[in-house]
């Protein structure tokens, strides 16, 4: 069937809102339309393509998914070179540069010469052909003057416009910028190739040169690389524009993406506060640089400079500290957390990178080590970015000694000798000594003395650093015997507070088995969990010597939480704190089981509210003892509002939603029935 002129229509207006689309997105840097739109007006062409493809043009935006796999790359020769650029280090190098310059144009110390500034992007380069406002060949470097046609892979980058806009340009015009992939983009391909087993990318840098050589274009076509331009090859006729940056600017008129961030600076102070300012936002740029490209603006000056061997004399490269850098791993140690994680951590030959000395690196965990394969001796790149930790990106295999041995976990904290677990499905290892071990003994005694378990009155974070910091505790049991005469002799310690301290300590002493547990900070057993222990099993003694099987049994409690019970209990080091505890005299009522048919509060979910007769929290643990959920929002789920005075928004929406309301009588005499 012939296509109708409406559907010739539809076709071209199709290409033409998508190269807009695409123009307005990498050129413009001011996307119109959402990326599902996008994809709507892809769609649309593809169908119509598909039912008329004689009409398929080698152009059209379609044609990007790419080509056949090639067998390898023909060699292109680079009529205009392309070359390499001299780099500074420093202030004082750049100052050179000018000095250097003017000495060569015999301009006066006093002549301002203009600079054309952009980043110096961390990706490849490549040189795009265009004939008759077509592109025709995208090359790489090469050696600058042999590169290798990648036409077919570059064609699939939607940042590089297969036609240019408008019809201003040369008839020959050969573009050169850099192909680049954007961190983001990096980090999803990553993640993919992590999460399909296969070899993740060390770099952006690598990534975006590995998916332009590749043989199957339509691999290419998969990865998210973007272009800049920033110079120039062979250009015929000649333009007409006196200055780079304006012949950079009419690139950007045809639809060219070109660098947002080009700016022109007035000499060389210029270019050194640009330098200054790019740095402090270089983490927050999208990709990656590596330092910033000046170029002298004015074409004339460029011509008479000319060029040294493989640089030009009118540009120079300046570098940025490296992020990046190569050394030696002399050790890996295991430090251990606050929370008791442990951590693997690579001992380096200290190296300077990303501006400053690193002589540790993060190994986040094991799985992360495992998958780096990293070892003692290994040579190792170190990258520190911006204010993100050290860390070690990849291992140098061809520099591996053959009698390198790979890392395990050890089997015992290296600091207080406990057991070092992993749960199941997670990553990191953790000391199992919560109680005794010296690396989580600040947090331990707090979590022991906060409100809603041991409730220590008086006992604040700071005052246990102050008490853990002076040795005069080293865990929850040790505070039971401190004395009026230590505490007071504390500074900003009153000896009424002091007094006020021991008596909390004292009062402390008299609590449930719920809050002892909980207390006991055991991973992953909260409040409620705790509930449901002492219900379930009703002495310490017997959650002490239960299994995981039987642990399982508690309504809540699956193999994760069972197995850090387990863990826990076994380590002796926990039992002598437990068992000093007891003997320092803390104790517990008896629990009573609540038979789940006799209760009415049993699994039932209850919202407090308004101001009652005591506190809130301990009518919190009354309900919980008597084995109701307490939850902090009114829902459909809601089987009870406990509503005091003044009771608000909760109690409108309770009596909207049905829920019962109770007073503190009606809930006491709930209580009642239910024992
Ligand atoms: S100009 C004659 N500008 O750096 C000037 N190069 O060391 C030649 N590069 O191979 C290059 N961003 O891959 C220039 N804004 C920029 C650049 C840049 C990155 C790369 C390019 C080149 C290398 C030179």
């Amino acid at each position: 069937m012939n296509p109708s002129q409406e559907i010739l229509s539809r076709i071209e207006a199709l290409r033409q809102q998508i190269n807009d689309h695409n123009r307005r997105y990498y050129v413009y840097d001011d996307p119109l339309i959402p990326d599902a739109e996008y994809d709507r007006l892809m769609r649309e062409l593809q169908s119509l393509e598909a039912e008329y493809p004689e009409l398929i043009s080698p152009n059209s935006p379609t044609q990007r998914v790419g080509d056949k796999p090639l067998s390898g790359f023909d060699e292109v020769v680079h009529q205009v070179p392309m070359l390499s650029l001299d780099n500074a280090f420093d202030d004082e190098e750049m100052r050179d540069f000018e000095r250097r310059i003017k000495d060569r144009l015999k301009l006066a110390e006093s002549e301002q010469i203009n600079y054309l500034a952009e980043p110096k992007l961390d990706g490849l380069a490549v040189s795009l052909r265009y004939e008759q406002g077509s592109l025709v060949m995208g090359a790489t470097r090469g050696d600058g003057n042999r590169g290798e046609d990648v036409t077919s892979n570059v064609r699939t980058i939607k940042a590089i416009p297969l036609k240019l806009l408008g019809e201003q340009w040369p008839d020959v015009l050969e573009v050169r910028g850099e192909v680049f992939m954007p961190k983001a983009g990096f980090e999803s391909l990553n993640e993919r190739a992590r999460k399909a087993d296969e070899k993740s990318f060390v770099n952006p840098r690598n990534a975006a040169a590995g998916s332009l050589r590749q043989l199957d274009p339509r691999i290419t076509a998969q990865r998210p690389l973007t272009f800049l331009a920033y110079g120039f090859g062979e250009v015929s006729p000649e333009h007409t524009e006196l200055n780079l940056s304006d012949r950079i600017n009419a690139l950007r008129s045809f639809g060219i993406p070109t660098s947002p961030l080009m700016a022109v600076t007035d000499g060389i102070q210029g270019c050194i506060d640009y330098y200054r300012q790019l740095e402090t936002e270089r983490d927050d740029l999208p990709y990656d640089i590596d330092g910033v490209v000046f170029k002298v603006d004015d074409l004339a000056l460029q011509a008479q400079l000319g060029f040294v061997s493989r640089a030009p004399r009118w540009a120079v490269a300046y570098k940025f500290p490296a992020q990046e850098e190569l050394t030696q791993v002399e050790a890996i140690e295991f430090q251990v957390g606050r929370t008791g994680a442990v951590t693997p951590v690579a001992r380096l030959q200290p190296v300077f990178v990303g501006g400053v000395t690193v002589s540790n690196a993060t190994l986040h965990n094991m799985d992360e080590v495992r998958r780096k394969d990293v070892r003692v001796g290994d040579t190792v790149v170190v990258r520190r970015a911006g204010d993100v930790i050290p860390e070690v990106v990849s291992v140098i295999l061809e520099k591996r000694s053959a009698s390198s041995q790979s890392v395990d976990l050890p089997e015992r904290c290296p600091v207080c000798d406990s057991e070092v677990v992993i749960a199941e499905g997670e990553a990191v290892a953790r000391c199992s000594g919560g109680l005794f071990c010296p690396a989580q003994r600040k947090e331990a005694i707090k979590h022991f003395a906060s409100r809603k378990a041991m409730d220590i009155e008086g006992l604040g974070d700071k005052l246990v650093e102050q008490l853990v910091e002076l040795e005069m505790i080293s865990t929850p049991a040790d505070l039971y015997a401190l004395t009026l005469e230590q505490l007071s002799g504390l500074e900003r310690m009153a000896e009424k507070s002091a007094q006020n301290l021991l008596d909390a300590l004292s009062k402390s002493k008299q609590t449930t088995l719920n809050r002892f547990l909980y207390g006991l900070g055991i991973r992953e057993v909260g409040e409620a969990t705790a509930q449901a222990l002492a219900q379930q099993f009703l002495t310490l003694k017997a959650i002490e010597e239960a299994d995981e099987e039987s642990l399982q049994e508690t309504p809540d409690v699956g193999p994760i939480v069972a197995a850090h019970i387990v863990s826990f209990f076994r380590q002796s080091h926990n039992r002598v704190v437990i068992d000093e505890l007891l003997q320092a005299g803390i104790e517990w009522p008896e629990v009573a089981r609540v038979e789940t048919a006799a209760s009415s509060l049993v699994g039932k979910t209850v919202v407090i509210t308004g101001t009652l007769s005591r506190p809130r929290d301990e009518f919190k643990q009354t309900l919980l003892a008597h084995g109701a959920k307490v939850t902090g929002s009114v829902s459909s789920k809601t089987d009870y509002l406990l509503a005091g005075e003044a009771a608000g928004s909760k109690l409108t929406k309770a009596e909207k939603l049905g829920v019962t309301v109770l007073n503190e009588a009606a809930l006491e005499a709930l209580l009642n029935q239910a024992e």
